[in-house]
This record gives structure tokens, C-alpha cells and sequence, in this order.
């Protein structure tokens, strides 16, 4: 959620810098800026809108070999061109980017505002720039330091200063900052997609550091109450493929993601199911089979799509180990006081590894002696340094704002991490080497789902025709109906509503009508004949009806009452909601496609949501 770049260096930085904010672009679209430092002093150029529109519009003359840039996901005031970092003292001597969230903003405006001083925006950021500017400090280091000594929240932040053109400063508390080294030049980002055409040699920030970057190198702090004292940050190569960021000969990222999901999927998987005794070999838990067995409850906590797939997790865990277990909104978790447990498992879910809600929900278990693994993508993301264990999820860079790839990692870890607290308990050899081999069978079952494309493509034009859908499924199907929604409304910006088919007739039916299509979730369990009956009272009402079900599923009747049908492979019935979670990703990208929204960049949102 909004991306910071700086570039010092022998180049002119405003290339550099647009090039790393149109990499930066899905995490926020509202409004982008630059700042650079050159021999005229500190030259700034904002506006609302992509990236491309500042590019177009940026003046001739914006020489410079230093400089910051911003792209902004709006929290405090409206996305215009006022707002738009980086913000700047009464001066214009001092230029901020930040990301994050400055809880005593209001306060320190009032203050001041009193003190004389004219506030040009409404956001949280411009106090940043003043305290800065009108610090006495003899060093740069010195009068941010005091300046961030004074607010209270959230920051990554990079500042410019006309009296110090030799660098540039950056600050983290609770928003990623990454340092990159480059050849006589020197990168700054928020996020690894920025920096990885330059450099793949970098230093994340730890919360409460601060670092000096020179065209040279970089020297780093720690924000101690006494001062700044001296840490030994170095940077380190990352085993990263530039190409991973790109999205070659697809339209978009959200497409390039879910075609990589068979491939991402055997990652996940690989080296970690143990076929021999059937069970999941999940050395990153820190838990021997003791431990494991004295686990009594699982809780798990993820946000949106996150959480869906928990509840998925928590039916898995619950069937295979017969532990009771039971997902929640993480965003929702803290704020009711939890009651945690020393034999609770409890687990947090997220792709960036950086969503605000996730961390401080295991912060809150851990300070009431909770244990918290992670299922969790980004590697050496907060939420990966936080938690006690955990699950690297392999699913490779996600760019889209619309979450697949890593999702389906998700469910694959639950399923193994499921497998593994079932087989030291009751779980017997023989269902363990079954679920093995259906985990072990998905990613080619993916496969043969995404070749069914161009089907789903003409369903899916149907579907962008509804002003309003639901998505229904129940118990297993459930989570489904509700990730499959959740992707529906996110790109189509269609109403999708997801309800347990089973609560139907307790109240939505009232809505079913020829234009409010349904899209059903009816694996071939045991359950089909209670589901059939159940949409047959939507196909009575005239409601149009897409059934996801399984090769071969006996629908009776209703099989001709359909506007289409979709049929996913067959695999281990416990397993069932991953294969049919693929088939409603390619519904809402062709249902997006076809209404001509940007795919990866859908409106009011960004990818990491790192405020409350
Ligand atoms: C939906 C989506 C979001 C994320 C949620 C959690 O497609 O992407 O709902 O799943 O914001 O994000 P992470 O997994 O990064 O914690």
C-alpha cells in the first residue's frame, strides 16, 4: 500500500525513479511525485493519477542525480494533486516520502498550524516535512531523528534536503524500506519489485532504523532515545529473477499468476511430503511430534482472501486431525480481547507478510504467551520475522492486487501442515499416503483447469451482463462460494454476494430473479443431493444457475435447467475446494475483461494493506 523509490547516483534519478514507481504502481494508484535534487535545488512534480500521467507531464527541466518518488494509495484526504507526495516545508528545502500512518497527525497539524506555520495538504505526511525543516539540528540524521521523536504510528520514510546534496535519508517503523547497491549508485525502495532491474544486492531496514545513503554506500542507525547509534547492516545478494516482475506476453499479472499456479504448486509442495509414512514434513514449524500432539485448538487469522482460505485450513485440520479449528478476520481479532491459549495453534496467513491487521493480531497472541506460525510468501517480510515458525509458501512474487497463486500455496501448506497433525494422532498410514498422493496429484489437476480457458471465458461474459450474483456452497463449498465472490466483485465490480447455500430460503431467495445469476459450488460429495434440491428452488424462481461441480457429478435434472457447468477432476474429497476455487479466478478475470476494467489495478484498492 503506496510505494516509495530514491535513486542516488551518476544517472539523471527521474527515469530511474518513474521506472521503479511503475513497477511500484499496484501498491497504490491515486496519485504519484517526484522529487530531485539538482544544481538548482530541490525541484518537486505531483499530480492525481497513474504514473504514466506524471511521466507525461513532468517539466523539461527536472535535472538531477538524487531523488525520491512516491506512488499513493490515499488515506488521509482526497487523491489530488495537493496530496500527492512527496510533501515539502514552507521552504521547499526538505522533500518526504512516506507510507504508513501518522496516528498524532491531527495534534502536531493543530500545533503547527499555531506556530504559524501554513499547511498546503490534508495529509499526515506535510507535519513530517515542517518538523523536519524546522529542526536547528546540526546533522540531516539529527533533525529527522527528532522530527520522527514526535509522531506516533506507522512510516517507511525517505527525505531530500537542499542543504545536504550529497544523500539521502530513509527511516522504518512498521513499513518496509530496502536499500539496493548498485554500481557507484545507490537504490532505496519499499518493495523488491522496484529495485530488482538494478540491483540484486540489498539491506532491508529493521523497524526502528534509519540509514545515510551516499552515491557510496550506506551507513545505518537505530532511533534510540538518547540519539542514533550505529548498527552493522550489510546488504546481502537475494536469489531473485528479475523476470518474475514482468508480465511477458500476458495482458496482465493477475493472468500471468494463475497460469503459473501447477508450476508454483509442485514448489510448494516439494521435499515436504514424506510418501513413506504418509505425512507432511514440515521442518519450518519448530515443533517436534510431542508438541504437535498437545496442540488442542487451531486458530487461524488471515485478511480477505487470507481468510477465506483459513476456513478452508480450519475445515481441513478439523477432518484430517480432528482438532477443533476455526478461522477469523485478523482485522476483527485483537479488538474483542481474545482469549489466548498455551495449547492453541495459532496460525497467520498472508501473502505480503506485511498486512498490518495480520502482524498486530500475532503481536497481541505473542504478548499473551501465544505461539504463532506463518503461512506466509514473502520471505524475510515482518510477519515472517514475527511469528515462532512457519511455512514459506514458494508461490514466487505476486504482483496482482487480486490474490491466486499464493492462495493456492495456502491451501497446499494447510493441507500438508492438516496431514501432519492428523498422522501423530489418528490419522492411519493408509489415509496419509491417500491425501499424499492427492496433494502430490493437484498441480497437474490445476492444470487441466486452466485449459478449459476459453469455456470459462463465454460463462463469464454471461455473468459481466449481471449487475448482481451470489455464490453459493456450503460446508466444504463455503469458503469457496466466499473466495469466489470475494475475486468476482474485487476486478468486476460487480455486487457478488456469498451465502451458505443452505441459508438460502432463510432469506436472499427474496432476491433471486431472472437477472441475479447464481454460481454454485456443488462438489460430488455427500452432500450433492441436499444441494441440488436447494438450487432447484432458484431455478424455480426463474434465477439463472452456473454449477461448479465435479467430472462425472450427478446432477440429476437440474443438469438441463443450467446457463452453464463447469467441471473440475476428481481428487480426495477432503481436498475438493482448492480445484474448485481455480475455475471461479479465470470467471472473475474473463467477467473483468470483458467490462474493460484494469485487471491489476482494480479501483480503491492496492496490493499489502499496511494501515488500519
Ligand atoms: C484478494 C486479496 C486480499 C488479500 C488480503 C490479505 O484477492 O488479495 O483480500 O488476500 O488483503 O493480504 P495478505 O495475504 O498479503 O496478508
Amino acid at each position: 500500500m503506496c510505494g516509495i523509490v530514491g535513486y542516488i547516483g551518476t544517472q539523471q534519478a527521474s527515469p530511474v525513479l518513474l521506472e521503479g514507481l511503475t513497477r511500484l504502481e499496484h501498491r497504490g494508484y491515486d496519485s504519484a511525485g517526484l522529487a530531485v535534487l539538482g544544481g538548482s535545488g530541490l525541484k518537486v512534480a505531483k499530480r492525481a493519477g497513474r504514473v504514466r500521467d506524471l511521466s507525461e507531464g513532468l517539466p523539461k527541466r527536472f535535472g538531477g542525480k538524487i531523488g525520491i518518488g512516491h506512488t499513493r494509495w490515499a488515506t488521509h484526504g482526497p487523491a489530488n494533486d495537493v496530496n500527492a507526495h512527496p510533501h515539502t516545508d514552507e521552504a521547499s528545502r526538505v522533500a518526504v516520502v512516506h507510507n504508513g500512518i501518522i496516528d498524532n497527525a491531527s495534534a502536531l497539524r493543530a500545533e503547527l498550524a499555531d506556530d504559524g506555520v501554513h499547511l498546503a495538504s490534508d495529509t499526515d505526511t506535510e507535519v513530517l516535512a515542517h518538523l523536519i525543516g524546522r529542526s536547528s539540528a546540526k546533522t540531516l540524521e539529527q533533525r529527522i531523528a527528532e522530527a520522527l521523536g514526535r509522531v506516533e504510528g506507522t512510516y517507511g520514510i525517505a527525505v531530500a534536503h537542499a542543504d545536504f546534496p550529497d544523500r539521502l535519508v530513509v527511516a522504518r517503523n512498521g513499513s518496509p524500506l530496502i536499500i539496493g547497491v548498485g554500481h557507484h549508485e545507490m537504490h532505496i525502495a519499499s518493495d523488491l519489485a522496484a529495485l530488482v532491474r538494478y540491483t540484486t544486492t540489498v539491506a532491508h531496514l529493521d523497524d526502528g532504523e534509519m540509514a545515510t545513503v551516499t552515491a557510496a554506500g550506506f551507513t545505518t542507525y537505530r532511533l534510540e532515545a538518547s540519539g542514533l547509534a550505529a548498527t552493522d547492516r550489510r546488504a546481502k545478494e537475494v536469489d531473485i529473477d528479475p523476470e518474475a516482475y514482468d508480465a511477458g506476453e500476458h495482458d496482465s499479472f493477475m493472468h500471468k499468476e494463475m497460469l503459473e499456479q501447477p508450476a508454483r504448486a509442485e514448489a510448494v509442495l516439494r521435499g515436504r511430503l514424506d510418501e513413506r509414512f504418509g505425512t507432511g514434513h514440515l521442518g519450518g514449524l519448530n515443533l517436534d511430534a510431542r508438541e504437535l500432539r498437545a496442540i488442542r485448538r487451531v486458530k487461524i487469522l488471515g485478511c480477505g482472501s487470507a481468510y477465506y482460505v483459513g476456513q478452508m485450513g480450519a475445515s481441513l485440520i478439523e477432518e484430517l486431525a480432528r482438532i477443533p479449528a476455526d478461522a477469523e478476520a485478523a482485522s476483527e481479532f485483537r479488538y474483542r480481547n481474545p482469549i489466548v491459549e498455551p495449547d492453541t495453534l495459532y496460525v497467520a496467513v498472508s501473502q505480503s507478510g506485511e498486512t498490518i491487521d495480520t502482524l498486530l493480531a500475532v503481536q497481541e497472541i505473542q504478548r499473551k504467551g501465544g505461539r504463532v506460525i506463518g503461512l506466509v510468501n514473502v520471505v524475510g517480510s515482518a510477519i515472517a520475522r514475527q511469528v515462532d515458525g512457519g511455512i514459506y509458501l514458494h508461490a514466487g512474487p505476486e504482483v496482482a492486487v487480486a490474490s491466486t497463486k499464493a492462495l493456492t500455496n495456502m491451501f497446499l501448506a494447510f493441507g500438508m501442515l492438516a496431514v501432519q497433525l492428523g498422522r501423530v494422532r489418528d490419522l492411519s498410514v493408509a489415509d496419509g499416503k491417500r491425501l499424499i498422493a492427492g496433494l502430490t496429484e493437484i498441480p497437474g489437476q490445476i492444470d487441466r483447469i486452466l485449459a478449459t480457458e476459453a469455456d470459462l471465458a463465454l460463462i463469464a461474459k454471461r455473468l459481466a451482463e449481471a449487475e448482481s450474483l451470489f455464490f453459493v456452497g456450503r460446508v466444504r463449498g463455503f469458503p469457496v462460494a466466499r473466495e469466489g465472490a470475494q475475486k468476482f466483485k474485487e476486478i468486476s465490480y460487480r455486487h457478488a454476494e456469498a451465502y451458505q447455500t443452505s441459508e438460502l430460503k432463510h432469506g436472499p431467495l427474496a432476491l433471486i430473479s431472472p437477472q441475479v445469476p447464481t454460481v454454485a459450488i456443488v462438489p460430488d460429495d455427500e452432500l450433492v443431493e441436499r444441494n441440488v434440491a436447494a438450487l432447484h428452488e432458484i431455478a424455480a424462481r426463474g434465477g439463472p444457475l452456473v454449477v461448479v461441480t465435479h467430472e462425472g457429478g450427478d446432477l440429476g435434472d437440474l443438469d438441463g435447467q443450467l446457463a452453464g457447468r463447469i467441471d473440475v477432476p476428481n481428487n480426495e474429497r477432503e481436498l475438493d475446494p482448492i480445484l474448485l476455487t481455480i475455475p471461479l479466478q479465470l470467471l472473475a478475470y474473463h467477467a473483468a475483461l470483458e467490462l474493460g476494467h484494469d485487471i491489476d489495478k482494480p479501483r480503491n484498492l492496492a496490493k499489502s494493506v499496511t494501515v488500519e
